[in-house]
């Protein structure tokens, strides 16, 4: 992809990452790839701000080539220094190697630990500011959004914000512009994104947010480090990060479970009917086997109640709800409850074992879980029946 003039003198600089399907290890799927968005500003001091993945080296660089000579860029900011946007770092400083690096200091401790470089690091803070000639840049610290190196610039002329992942998406497109894409296929890659990445720093999203906007920064454009850059109404995903940062939980009830010889799945659609009895909103998956376990867990930023069930093998839940489980427990969503269903054989540590990551994840329990022998009786059936009409009436309050 060529550069795109997103500003005057501005150049989105990126890589198209069209093969991409999965992020952070295999731990995120990503459907529609992704991009590694790289920033160029053309004013008295050449600025590159970000880089882009390693593999994609020549991309940029090529790209940069066509607006200005990589040898005379006097400033990179790097305002995250996880891989993906720091790989190409080496390769710019290697053509500009008097540049100077402007960054956090747990930016500067990390680069020097991945590259060992000798560059001119310029530690900058909250408020600091670097003026290239008409343009002056802001760096605003964001520990923790998502590493502790993280931070965001701000050109204040321009009235954009540059941060890097926050407000991203997984997206490969020709288009640069939030405009320019299916909206729906646009929020659905954000809020993937936002849970699988953000979700458990959502109170330092709401606090941030909180900041930046006390700071009265007029924002018209937000250009971030993956997908499309949202310029007709930034304000757009700010109050969807509001909303998936907790301002508001959503107030569905998700069913998820996995079946071997549909008893369990019995006792699923048992759950089921009992929420759909009480009202309230369902989000029912079907079998976690035919499932993406990071297209779920995006769900959960529309459930406020979570209710897991699985057969027993091996003494525990079935292996393909292990993902979903293990994601579940380390994004921590907030303020839900939840609650566990499963048949067994002999033995029946799946219920237990549900539980213990429920209970990990920090979730509320509201019942005892419950367990079937083979298959649920009319009994068990009806107490299925009444967990969901009970979870559903406590969602719905
Ligand atoms: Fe897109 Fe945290 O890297």
């Amino acid at each position: 992809m060529p550069p795109v003039e997103i500003l005057p003198d501005l150049f989105w600089v990126g890589a198209v990452d069209w093969n991409a399907r999965h992020f952070h290890g295999q731990s995120y799927t990503i459907h529609r790839g992704t991009s590694y968005n790289s920033y160029l500003i053309r004013d008295h001091q050449l600025t590159l701000v970000d880089t882009v993945h390693a593999p994609f080296t020549p991309e940029l660089i090529e790209n940069i080539r066509q607006v200005a000579d990589p040898g005379t860029i006097e400033n990179v900011v790097v305002n995250h220094i996880e891989n993906d946007h720091s790989g190409a770092l080496p390769a710019v400083m290697r053509l500009a190697p008097h540049a100077r690096i402007y960054c956090t200091q747990k930016a500067k401790d990390g680069l020097l630990k991945m590259y060992r470089g000798d560059w001119d690091f310029h530690v900058v803070k909250t408020g600091d500011t670097l003026t290239l000639g008409r343009r002056t840049l802001t760096f605003v610290e964001a520990p923790m959004l998502h590493w502790p190196d993280s931070m965001f610039t701000y050109s204040a002329g321009d009235a954009l914000l540059l941060p890097n992942d926050a407000f991203g998406q997984h997206l490969a497109s020709t288009a640069r512009f939030e405009d320019e894409v299916d909206e729906a296929v646009l929020m659905e890659e954000a809020a993937k994104y936002y849970a699988n990445i953000l979700l458990p720093f959502s109170e330092l999203v709401r606090r941030k947010i909180a900041e930046v906007e006390a700071m009265n920064l007029p924002i018209r454009m937000i250009a971030p480090s993956h997908g499309v850059v949202w310029r007709t109404d930034p304000g757009k995903i700010v109050t969807a990060y509001k909303e998936w940062a907790g301002a508001r939980d959503g107030g569905a009830v998700g069913i998820v479970y996995d079946t071997m010889y549909e008893a369990t799945e019995e006792m699923a659609r048992a759950v089921l009917n009992g929420v759909l009895k009480s009202g309230a909103t369902v989000r029912f998956f079907g079998r976690m086997s035919q499932n993406d376990h990071s297209d779920l867990i995006k769900d959960l930023l529309s459930v406020k109640a979570l209710i897991v069930g699985s057969p027993t093998v091996h003494r525990d839940y079935l292996p393909t709800m292990g993902p979903f489980l293990d994601e579940v427990r380390n994004l921590k969503p907030r303020n839900k409850i939840g609650a566990a269903f499963g048949s067994y054989g002999w033995s029946g540590e799946a219920v237990r074992n549900l539980e213990t990551r429920l209970k990990e994840a920090g979730i509320t329990l509201v019942e005892e879980g419950i367990k079937a022998r083979y298959r649920a009786t009319e009994e068990e059936l009806a107490r299925c029946f009444a967990l969901g009409r009970k979870i559903g009436e406590l969602v719905g309050k």
